[in-house]
C-alpha cells in the first residue's frame, strides 16, 4: 500500500509524512529531496537554471540515490551524503526552476517508481499522486494559506538565530507556488482522487490525526 501527499512548499508535508510512516512502519521518501540535490549539481557546475539543453545534458552525469540511517531518508549525489547541503533558499529555488524539465524529472520519476514497488511508502512532493504513484491507495493533498506557511518558516527561521523578513517569505512562497503550479510537466495541482486537507488552522497533531483517519478508512 502506498501513500502520496502533495501540496505547495511549507504546508507541513514532510512533518506530517513522517509522523505518520512511523505510527505506520511505512518507509518515507522525500522526493523534493532528490530534486534538491539535482539543483545542488547544477549550481556546483555553475550552470544556469534557464539553460535546459546544459541541464539535460548534465542531469545525465547526475546519479542519485537514497538510503536510511537511523530512519532519515539520506540523499546520495554522484557517492557524496548531500543532506547537510540542500536545505538551504537557494537550493530550493534551483530546485523549484529546474524540475520544470522533462528530462530531470524522468530520471527521478523513475527511481522514486522503483522505491515504491518493493515496499510501503509515503512518499511526499508535487505530483506523486498525478504522476508517480497514480494508483496510490491514499491520497492527499495537504495545503495551507501562503500567509500561514510564510509565518511557519519564519518562526522556524527565528527560532535558529536566522535574521528574515516575513514579508520576503511569503513573496519566495508565492513565486515557488506559481513556477510549481504552472509548469507543463507534471504541475503541482491536486489529484481527482486526492483528499484536500487544509493545514492553515491546525497544528500538527491535528493534521496527523485527520490524514490517519483517512488512512485507517481507506485500509
Ligand atoms: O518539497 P521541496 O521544497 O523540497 O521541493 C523543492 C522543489 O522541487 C519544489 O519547489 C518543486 C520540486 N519538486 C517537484 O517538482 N516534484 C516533486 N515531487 C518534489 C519536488
Amino acid at each position: 500500500m502506498n501513500i502520496a501527499i502533495d501540496g505547495p512548499a511549507g504546508a507541513g508535508k514532510s512533518t506530517i509524512a513522517k509522523k505518520l510512516a512511523k505510527d505506520l512502519g511505512y518507509v518515507y521518501v522525500d522526493t523534493g529531496a532528490m530534486y534538491r540535490a539535482m539543483a545542488l549539481y547544477f549550481l556546483e557546475q555553475g550552470i544556469d537554471s534557464a539553460d535546459e539543453e546544459k541541464i539535460s545534458a548534465a542531469s545525465d552525469s547526475v546519479d542519485i540515490s537514497i538510503r536510511y540511517q537511523d530512519g532519515e531518508q539520506q540523499v546520495i549525489l554522484n557517492g557524496e551524503n548531500v543532506n547537510g547541503k540542500i536545505r538551504r533558499e537557494e537550493v530550493g529555488n534551483m530546485a523549484s526552476a529546474t524540475s520544470i524539465y522533462p528530462k530531470v524529472r524522468t530520471k527521478l520519476v523513475a527511481l522514486q517508481q522503483k522505491l515504491a514497488a518493493t515496499t510501503d511508502v509515503i512518499m511526499d512532493g508535487r505530483d506523486i499522486g498525478t504522476c508517480v504513484l497514480p494508483n496510490a491507495e491514499v491520497k492527499i493533498y495537504l495545503t495551507a494559506s501562503s500567509a500561514t506557511r510564510a509565518k511557519r518558516r519564519y518562526d522556524e527561521l527565528t527560532e535558529k538565530g536566522e535574521s528574515c523578513d516575513l514579508a520576503a517569505i511569503q513573496q519566495d512562497i508565492e513565486d515557488r507556488d506559481y513556477r510549481d503550479m504552472h509548469r507543463e510537466t507534471s504541475p503541482l495541482k491536486q489529484a481527482d482522487d486526492a483528499i484536500l486537507v487544509d493545514s492553515s488552522e491546525m497544528n500538527i497533531e491535528e493534521v496527523v490525526a485527520t490524514i490517519q483517519k483517512i488512512c485507517q478508512e481507506k485500509m
